[in-house]
């Protein structure tokens, strides 16, 4: 038996001013996407922007449906839509905020664990981490070099691609 432990670093900001500016404005664009969330069951409005390495940005915002699992994230939303409209692109960067109707959002917004696993792919298919910054409204900002400091052991059976 081995036991194995796992770290991870990120950095921590006190608040989005003290973001260098690429980072700074791929979270505005976060920030102003979530104006296209459509969240009439939660209330909770998420915003995502994808920065590719052509320097493209593809925004997304959850909508969610009357049937509850039809729903999507914001973060799913906006990675698809920039794999489908970038297919060869590497995605470089992701920026993730959110607004709610009750309550200040004044900490950084985790992506769920679907959408990490939905992130990791594109990490996996272009040998290329994703570099992540999660705010909220207000408060601090976290910035993390890779999907794989949030999932560790991502699903990974490279079998299935045979
Ligand atoms: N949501 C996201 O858009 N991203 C996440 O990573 C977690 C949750 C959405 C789904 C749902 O519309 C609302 O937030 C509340 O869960």
């Amino acid at each position: 038996m081995k036991q194995i432990t796992h770290t991870f670093d990120y950095q921590i900001f006190d608040s989005a001013l003290e973001l260098q500016s690429s980072d700074r404005e791929l979270l505005d664009k976060a920030k102003e996407a979530v104006s296209g969330s459509y969240a009439p069951y939660s209330h909770y409005h998420v915003g995502a922007a994808v920065k590719l390495a052509n320097g493209h940005i593809i925004i997304g915002s959850n909508q969610e449906n009357m049937s509850f699992p039809a729903g999507l994230c914001a973060e799913r939303v906006a990675v698809f839509a920039a794999a489908s409209n970038f297919p060869e692109v590497p995605i470089a960067s992701i920026a993730i905020s959110a607004i709610s109707d009750d309550f200040e959002v004044d900490e950084p917004v985790p992506p769920c664990g679907v959408c990490r696993q939905a992130i990791v792919e594109y990490e996996m298919k272009f040998n290329n981490k994703i570099r992540i910054v999660l705010g909220g409204q207000s408060g601090k900002v976290f910035v993390f070099q890779g999907m794989g400091s949030l999932l560790p052991l991502a699903f990974n059976e490279k079998g299935l691609a045979k």
